[in-house]
């Protein structure tokens, strides 16, 4: 019998293992018990402690309940020789187009200062304004960015896309690589973080690359908190570079009280909803893919490990 342990905390776990075990009949699927010595085949996780590599050393797949998976890449006991797989799509490349070309339309069109003022109940038009005066780029063209930057480019904003490999989207005018990066931020006004977390991700919105954009900037972090430098988000709003910014992932979360991010009217703030792990999309797609491991068949979605992602 396929054994399954089950270890996620954000989570109540009894759905998450009922609807396994229901994809799964002839598998036993319980949540990590420490005490409980026997071995599983598969972990699904979602930020695990260590003490489950500890326990459970014959893996033979781990299952991550995301996108992203540097909370498990940052482990120093995770199994080198365990595939990981992270959560294709599942329904989470729709929500984050929705989320992101909703930021970027409440932004461009003022819709937050209409809200304001008839909030004050002031019936006060503005001049239109000029798509083509709001340049998007999307960081990071997974399945996720490709995604969001075709629901953009639909609404006929110009789209620039970056990358660190090459990547052709119809639509979107595409950079990769180091050498990509400073033509890319030059083209762009508002800018969209999709990257992955890792080494060579990590601070990546700092102030050297942020001051690059062009005048009157917007960023939308929908990736990892990771990615930002705080602080350089407040000396550029402060500055005036930015215009201001929409946030749904923060380095600590919950964001903690007395952050600067708090109260301040020009950062848009949500707590990491952007794209749920929707339960029924994630336990078809992870029970499949056991079910194809377990006749011995190759399966979409591992990690490459030297990559982070
Ligand atoms: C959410 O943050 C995910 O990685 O899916």
């Amino acid at each position: 019998m396929t054994r399954i342990v089950f270890c996620a905390s954000h989570t109540d776990p009894r759905r998450w293992i009922e609807g396994l075990a229901r994809h799964l009949p002839d598998s036993s699927v319980t949540d990590f018990d420490p005490e409980d010595a026997t071995p599983a085949d598969y972990a699904v996780v979602w930020a695990p402690p260590a003490v489950l590599f500890e326990k459970q050393t014959h893996l033979k797949a781990i299952f991550n309940l995301g996108a992203g998976v540097d909370a498990l890449t940052r482990m120093p006991n995770l199994p080198a020789d365990v595939p990981v797989v992270r959560l294709g799509d599942a329904g989470m490349s729709v929500q984050m187009a929705e989320y992101v070309c909703h930021a970027v339309i409440r932004h461009s069109r003022e819709l937050d200062r209409f809200e304001a003022d008839l909030r004050c109940h002031e019936w006060r038009f503005r001049k239109p304004t000029i798509r083509a005066q709001f340049p998007v780029g999307v960081m990071g063209l997974g399945a996720i960015g490709r995604r969001v930057a075709g629901a953009l480019a639909t609404f006929e904003f110009p789209v620039f896309g970056w990358s660190l490999g090459a990547h052709a989207i119809p639509g979107v005018q595409c950079f990769c690589g180091s050498e990509g990066l400073a033509p890319f931020l030059r083209s762009v006004r508002i800018l969209v973080c999709i990257l992955p977390l890792t080494a060579a991700t990590d601070s990546i919105l700092n102030r050297q690359n942020l001051s690059q954009l062009k005048d009157d900037a917007y960023l939308i972090n929908v990736a990892r908190g990771a990615h930002l430098v705080d602080q350089d988000l407040v000396d550029l709003l402060a500055e005036g570079k930015l215009a201001g910014a929409t946030l749904d992932v923060f380095r600590e979360e919950p964001l903690p009280a007395g952050h600067p991010f708090w109260g301040d009217a020009r950062i848009v703030m949500t707590p990491h909803i952007a794209a749920r792990t929707l339960r029924e999309d994630s336990l078809a797609q992870i029970a499949g893919k056991i079910l194809q491991l377990e006749r011995g068949l190759p399966i979409d979605g591992i990690v490459d490990r030297a990559r982070g992602y």
